[in-house]
């Protein structure tokens, strides 16, 4: 969207406002990957169990998915439940599951409004009937909506996905000459979406943990030690101004220092 649209949702005077304007709204992020992470320990550091942190961070989703609408990114995707969480207690799994239906529920609103379609990117056929109704749901509801794509990554795995496309690909019987990496990328989850211009991990860890793997080759990395349960507005704009203060060279020279070697 714009300034405007992300102006009228910020409170005169707050300090959002200032961080708001210095935003480059012509250099935008396109895709916005966030790996969410911190729940256990902003829960740990109150003392409380596990999934309250879990349940906190629901409040972070809430206002990420509406800032990064009224910002105009074109994709956001949240990593909510990755392949290797299956190793968690099953108890923390369930609670996991619950929270997403009724985010699910109580958010389709919110989307609809913000013109937002909803999409999930994962194993989706391994989770439970009633989650997976929950998110057909959301995703025919909001499917003719022209506004954010807001994938959730849910059963996930950055190989698994690209096992998934390779299978996909011998499926369509594509001969080996025709496979180049457009092509191969066609067959991903993400089939037709950007890549990851800006991939944001909270909580200070410096890995990807099998996060879109493919799709990150060339995103700027931005790790703050927010945990995610306190991601805010306030995170994400400060996340996309550093991004646009870095210079991307995808392999090559800028024109600068091209003039510096031409000398
Ligand atoms: C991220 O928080 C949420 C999920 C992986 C679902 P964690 O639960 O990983 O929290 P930490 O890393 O233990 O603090
Ligand atoms: C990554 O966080 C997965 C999600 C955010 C869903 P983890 O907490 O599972 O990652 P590791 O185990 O620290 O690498
Ligand atoms: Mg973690």
């Amino acid at each position: 969207m714009s300034l405007e649209q992300l102006l009228a949702w910020i409170p005169a005077g707050h300090p959002d406002e200032a961080l708001a304007r210095r935003i480059d709204f012509a250099r935008l992020p396109a895709h916005v990957a966030i790996i969410m992470d911190g729940n256990g320990r902003w829960a740990a550091q109150r003392h409380l169990p596990r999934v309250e942190g879990h349940r906190a961070g629901i409040d972070a989703v809430r206002d990420t998915v509406e800032t990064g609408a009224r910002l105009g990114l074109d994709v956001l995707t949240l990593y909510a439940f990755s392949v290797e969480n299956w190793k968690r207690p099953a108890s923390e799994i369930n609670t996991l599951m619950l929270l997403l239906k009724r985010y699910l529920r109580s958010e389709l609103n919110t989307l609809l409004t913000n013109n937002i379609r909803f999409r999930v990117i994962g194993r989706v056929e391994d989770l439970a009937p009633d989650i997976q109704d929950e998110l057909n749901t959301a995703i025919e509801r909001t499917a003719q909506k022209s506004g954010m794509l807001f994938n959730v990554a849910l059963n996930y795995g950055g190989r698994a996905e690209i096992v998934d496309a390779a299978r996909r690909a011998i499926e369509a019987g594509l001969r080996p000459e025709e496979l180049d990496e457009e092509r191969f990328a066609s067959f991903l989850y993400t089939a037709g979406q950007p890549d990851p211009d800006l991939l944001i991990r909270t909580s200070g860890e410096m890995r990807v943990s099998n996060y879109l793997l493919w799709q990150i080759a060339y995103a700027e990395i931005y790790v703050t030690e927010t945990l995610w349960p306190d991601f805010r507005r306030r995170h994400l704009l400060e996340a996309v101004l550093a991004y646009q203060k870095r210079e991307r060279r995808y392999g090559g020279i800028t024109p600068a220092r091209a003039a510096i070697g031409a000398q």
